[in-house]
Parts: C-alpha cells; structure tokens; sequence
C-alpha cells in the first residue's frame, strides 16, 4: 500500500502523536518532526541515518513566529525574512535556550526558514509546535523533489507522505549565517545570490570542504547519485573519454547528436534556469535508475540559479 496521501489531518495526526511525515515544500520534500519531541528528532536522524553533529532547519508558518525560536533578529536578517518569507531562504541565528541542543547538533544558533508550500503552511498553521525537517533522503544522496521519490526511498520506516506535488524550486533553500550581525551565505541555494546582494549588498560565500563545516550541506560528496557523475564544460570532449561505455547525458540547453549516448535529458530548451533547477534532481533519480557507466553533466551559466546548481552537481561529482 502506498504511503503517499493528501489527508493533512492524518498528518496532523500523526506528527501530534510524535510520528514523522514526509512534507512538501517549494524546494524538496522534508522528513518532518516536532521539534520539541526528542523521540521525533531521533528518529529523524535514524531514519536518515545522518550523522548527529549534522543540525536541522526548523519551518514555521509566518515570519512573526521567528522571534519566538531565536534570541536576536540582526537587521540584515529581518530585511531577508521580510523581502523572501515564506521562501526558499534559511536563516542561521542565535537561539533561544528552549531549543532543543539535538535541533542544533549542540549549537548555540538554530537555522529557520518559512516554506513557501500552501499544503505545508497549512499543516504548519494547524500544530501548535514548529516542524524539524531535512530534506527526506538518506544521508548524502540525492534529495526528494517528488512524493513518489519519499515513498521509493523511505516507504517501510515512515507512514506517511504528504503529497504536494511535484517540488517548483527543486533545489534546496540557500543557507545564510550572520558573523557580527553580517550576513554570509553558507549553502548555495534556491534564492540566487543576486537576489540576495540586492537586498543586504555585496555578501561572500564561506567554506566548502571543512571537517567540521558550518552547514554539513557544504561537505564535499552530497546530493550525489550512486553513478559516476562528470560535470563539464565541453560535452564532446568528456563523451570521448567514455566511448565504449553506457553513457547518460545532462545538457542544459542543447542536445547533442551522438549515437554513443544511451539517454539523454536536456534541463532547458529556452535556456531557463528556473526550469532547469525545478528539474534537476528528478533527472539524476531517473539516470541513477537506468544502470549507468557514467553520467556527464553540462555545467550550466555561472550566475543566478546556474551557480546554485553547478554547485549541486559539482557536489555529485566527488566520489
Ligand atoms: O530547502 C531546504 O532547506 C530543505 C527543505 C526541506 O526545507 N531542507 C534541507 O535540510 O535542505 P537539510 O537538513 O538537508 O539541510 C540543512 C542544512 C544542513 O547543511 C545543515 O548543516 C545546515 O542546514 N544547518 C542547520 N542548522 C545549522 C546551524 N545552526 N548552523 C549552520 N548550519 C546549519
Ligand atoms: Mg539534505
């Protein structure tokens, strides 16, 4: 039986009875739980099997509830919250004592954000507690844009998906941390950059590989499908590499003529990368699928969204 269902009072059922639910966002499906239930939380990151220095984002419905979860709103936060919620925007900011260290892998700052879902907001309006949720995949594969993508990885640990279609942002929320009330970005994300620049001014993106990184999104090997994945500038050249070997193509734009390439999936005929993002990781789940040598990726414009999203493939690389 399918564990995928639009019934948002079972949802509400289940997440009050300090279950997990798979909810929909703009992004990707999160794996949700009360945050304020240690059982929920636990088994969040059991079910995930992720690591626990590795902290949660906490949803909220409304941009008035922030101050309830952290101590200090730095101007430049609030502008963001103003100008993105409900959107795909984190915000990483010192948090108030009632926040539980398992939220925050024992941080004394707690990353929150508003998903723009209508489904999620709902569900999110009707509990009386804030909802814990990474993105609903197993620690450091690809993320969930779709109900059916939750059901296919998790269907015997969790009871329920809630279905809110397919995810329209498809990449997950850019991360932004504050040092001396200035903002930094810490994940790359749905938001582009730009967005963000014309809002707080000329902003730099911190760290990509440490040991110990400020958002475990930023280690090196995440979102990564179990196939060989090359990311390049010049298809050709990378097709000649693999001439004798079952090769799937991501290009972003263009196809390319080659009877070599056993599947080949273009992200944008217009060019868009809005469009190219929303699809993404639905395109890695079905070439992870097909048994693949290899799978080559164009790499995209190196601006706006198309910096979002070499950054992702770029992570999907490193084996
Ligand atoms: O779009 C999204 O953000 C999705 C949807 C479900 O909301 N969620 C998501 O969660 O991507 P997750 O857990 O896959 O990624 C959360 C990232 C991690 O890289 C984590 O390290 C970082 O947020 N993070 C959480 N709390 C943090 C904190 N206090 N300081 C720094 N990074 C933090
Ligand atoms: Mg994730």
């Amino acid at each position: 039986m399918s564990i995928i269902s639009k019934d948002i009072s079972k949802a509400i059922s289940l997440l009050t009875k300090e279950q997990l639910v798979a909810i929909p966002t703009e992004t990707v499906y999160g794996l949700a739980g009360n945050i304020y239930s240690e059982k929920a939380i636990k088994a969040i990151f059991e079910t995930k099997k992720r690591p626990f220095f590795n902290p949660l984002i906490v949803h909220i419905s409304s941009a008035d509830l922030l101050s309830s979860i952290v101590d200090h709103i730095p101007e430049k936060a609030q502008l963001l919250a103003d100008a993105f919620w409900p959107g795909p925007i984190t915000l990483v900011l010192k948090k108030k004592t009632s926040i539980p260290d398992l939220i925050t892998a024992g941080k004394d700052t707690v990353a929150v954000r508003v998903p723009n879902h209508l489904t999620t907001l709902k569900l999110l309006k009707a509990l009386s507690f804030p909802l814990a949720a990474p993105s609903a995949n197993p620690f450091s594969s690809i993320s969930p844009t779709t109900a059916k993508h939750v059901e296919d990885y998790f269907k015997n640990e969790i009871k329920m998906v809630l279905d809110g279609g397919s995810c329209k942002s498809g990449i997950e929320s850019t991360i932004i941390g504050f040092e001396s009330d200035n903002p930094i970005i810490y994940r790359l994300g749905s938001t582009p950059i730009e967005a963000i620049e014309a809002i707080v001014g000329k902003i730099e993106i911190k760290n990509k590989k440490e040991v110990a990184p400020d958002a475990p999104g930023m280690l090196e090997r995440h979102y990564a499908p179990k196939t060989k994945t090359v990311l390049t500038h010049n298809v050709l050249e990378a097709l000649k590499l693999y001439k004798n070997k079952r090769v799937g193509l991501i290009t972003f734009q263009s196809a390319i003529e080659n009877s070599y390439i056993e599947v080949q999936i273009t992200l944008s005929q217009t060019g868009d990368l809005k469009e190219s993002a929303s699809k993404l990781y639905d395109v890695l789940h079905q070439l992870d699928k097909k048994n693949l040598d290899v799978i080559i990726a164009e790499k995209l414009p190196n601006y706006g969204l198309g910096k979002s999203i070499n950054d992702r493939l770029n992570r999907a690389t490193k084996g």
